[in-house]
């Protein structure tokens, strides 16, 4: 009786609920869980209690007995069946209606549970970082299933198991800040990232401009230009070369790591399809493998050891407030704005409120004192910059997960710590007394470095 009575209120409103998010999509994922998480699994509970009340139904031996003769009655006597034939349509157009909801509810449940919202946005505090790096990325609009779990049903199954303990975590408080990489359960990239990409099609080589505002009174505008050698893996005549050869398919490369962030790599095999392999070996791999001992790991190369931050791309510091001079969110016309917004993005704070603030009132404060002309003149500008440099801050350091100015570092390029030379160091030698390539031509060719108005970019417009 109670499961009935769940069932029967509870449809109408599901059901509605769910016509609604099919049609107008519910955009914020706590409705969308109360539907798919709680009035769901209500709606599917009822239905379990009326079946388990039917089965373990225990009346007395007479009322089933009279049951019994009460049916055969009834199929026996025309003039009554037909009331009974009414009784089993309305039975199986009720059961209809709940194979109908359940139908629909596990379609719509699963995208709900696929969804950025849920992945992103569910566990807030837990999630608030990557789901920010993310939307400034270029890959906002690829749901993060695409890349956390990909096409199958195993990914799926084991992405669920590992959900249902990261729950447990965020409801216990047991999980790390900030959370720990690199990902080791992560599906290998080749299976999710190729499904886009496809390294044997790339072809030639991508002209790269970094834009940079100097810490001087005027912000001086200068430009590193490089020509990257982007390459190919390798596609029908065309042979694997430039920075893609790594992942063609007849050059495995595998590693041994001696720590866990996979930051100090003493060994690299190249597995060439001949069978043979060449072993590059740094002049401290023996010390430093014997070291590491278990916690070494041994690792074949694919995207994400170069593409670690493919769309959770924290920022240093300075590349964060040079975009925001770069848009012109933050105003070049401010003297010393860079050097100032550096000053107050890298200071440390508590929380993102503590730092909203801070940076507001020390901003205003430099500004009133040195240049107060300029803040009667141009109060709307100043203001609009501020509110840039908060942004610069908020998109990056995150006090609330321990996320702080280069906790998690890009492995694409050197500028940080490791990247492409945690190999390329030239130290890597194979027994044959080959190296890793650090020569500076090897990735890129450099057309300019850190120039004001370079002239290869006036060249190639034609100026
Ligand atoms: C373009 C592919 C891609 C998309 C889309 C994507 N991720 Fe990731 N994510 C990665 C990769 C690759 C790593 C592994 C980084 C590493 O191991 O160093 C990662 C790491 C993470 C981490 C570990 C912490 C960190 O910052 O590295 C979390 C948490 C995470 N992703 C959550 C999400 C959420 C939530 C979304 C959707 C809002 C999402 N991801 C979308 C590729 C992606
Ligand atoms: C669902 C499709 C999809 C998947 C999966 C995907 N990407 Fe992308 N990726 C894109 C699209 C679309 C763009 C172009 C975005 C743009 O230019 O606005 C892109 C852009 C890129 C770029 C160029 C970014 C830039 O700065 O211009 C890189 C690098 C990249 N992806 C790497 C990866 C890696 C590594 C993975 C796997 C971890 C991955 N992608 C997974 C669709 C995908
Ligand atoms: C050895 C390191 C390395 C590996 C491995 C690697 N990439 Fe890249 N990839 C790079 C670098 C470096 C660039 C140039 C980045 C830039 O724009 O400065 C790049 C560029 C790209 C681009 C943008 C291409 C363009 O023309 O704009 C895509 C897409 C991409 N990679 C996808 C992938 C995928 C998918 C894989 C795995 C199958 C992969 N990469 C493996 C280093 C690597
Ligand atoms: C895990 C180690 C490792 C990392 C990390 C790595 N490489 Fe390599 N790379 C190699 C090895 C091994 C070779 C082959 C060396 C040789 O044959 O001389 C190679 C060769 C190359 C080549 C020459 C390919 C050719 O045409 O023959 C380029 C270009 C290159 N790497 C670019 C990069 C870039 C860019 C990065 C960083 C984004 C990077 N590599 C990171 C191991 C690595
Ligand atoms: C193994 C490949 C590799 C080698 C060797 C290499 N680089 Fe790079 N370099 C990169 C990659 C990848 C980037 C990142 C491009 C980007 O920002 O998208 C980069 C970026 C740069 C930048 C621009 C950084 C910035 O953002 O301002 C400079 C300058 C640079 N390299 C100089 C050098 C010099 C000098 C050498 C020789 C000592 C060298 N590189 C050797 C791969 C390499």
């Amino acid at each position: 009786m109670i499961g009935a009575m769940m069932v029967t209120v509870i449809t109408p409103f599901l059901l509605g609920a769910i016509f609604y998010d099919l049609i107008w999509h519910i955009g914020n994922t706590y409705v969308a869980a109360i539907i798919y998480m709680v009035l769901g699994p209500a709606f599917i509970g009822g239905l379990v209690l009326v079946f388990l009340g039917l089965f373990f139904f225990k009346g007395r031996e007479e009322v089933r007995l009279f049951t019994l003769e009460y049916l055969r009655d009834y199929f026996n006597d025309p003039s009554k069946f037909s009331k009974m034939r009414k009784l089993v349509f309305f039975a199986v157009f009720l059961s209809c209606i709940n194979l109908f909801v359940m139908g629909l509810l596990a379609y719509r449940g699963y995208h709900y549970m696929e969804s950025v919202g849920f992945c992103g946005q569910f566990c807030h505090t837990v999630m608030n970082p990557e789901h920010t790096a993310y939307s400034n990325s270029p890959h906002s609009r690829v749901a993060c299933v695409e890349c956390h779990i990909g096409a199958g049903a195993t990914w799926f199954v084991k992405s669920k198991i590992s959900g249902a303990r990261q729950l447990f975590a965020v409801a216990l408080d047991t999980y790390p800040r900030p959370i720990q990489v690199p990902v080791h359960g992560l599906r290998p990239a080749r299976e999710t990232c190729e499904e886009c990409h496809r390294p044997e099609k790339f072809h030639g080589e991508k002209l790269v401009v970094r834009d940079k505002f100097r810490e001087d009174e005027a912000n001086t505008h200068v430009q590193t230009v490089l020509l990257m050698k982007i390459g190919s893996a390798g596609d029908r005549a065309k042979s694997s070369h430039g920075i893609h050869w790594h992942v063609a398919p007849e050059n495995r490369i595998t590693y041994k790591a001696s720590d866990h962030s996979r930051m100090v790599i003493p060994e690299v095999t190249l597995h060439k399809q001949d069978g043979t392999q060449v072993v590059f070996r740094s002049d401290d791999a023996d010390d430093l493998l014997a070291e590491a001992g278990e916690h070494g790991e041994v690792r074949e190369m694919d995207c994400i050891d170069c593409h670690n931050r493919p769309t959770h791309i924290y920022l240093p510091a300075d590349v964060a407030v040079d975009n925001k001079i770069l848009s012109g969110e933050i105003a070049q016309e401010l003297p010393f704005i860079k050097k100032m917004a550096m000053e107050v993005v890298t200071r440390e704070y508590a929380s993102q409120e503590e730092a909203k603030s801070a940076i507001a009132t020390d901003l205003n404060n430099y500004y009133q004192k040195n240049y107060p002309d300029l803040v009667q003149q141009k109060q709307a500008v100043l203001e609009r910059s501020i509110a840039a440099v908060q942004a610069a801050y908020a998109e990056n350091v995150f006090p609330e997960m321990n996320i702080k100015w280069g906790t998690y570092t890009n492995h694409i390029g050197h500028m940080e710590d490791g990247g492409c030379f945690r190999c390329h160091d030239e130290s890597h030698e194979s027994p044959g007394g080959e190296v890793v390539s650090q020569d500076c031509d090897t990735c890129h060719t450099i057309l300019a470095e850190e120039e004001e108005n370079p002239e290869v970019l006036d060249l190639l417009r034609g100026q």
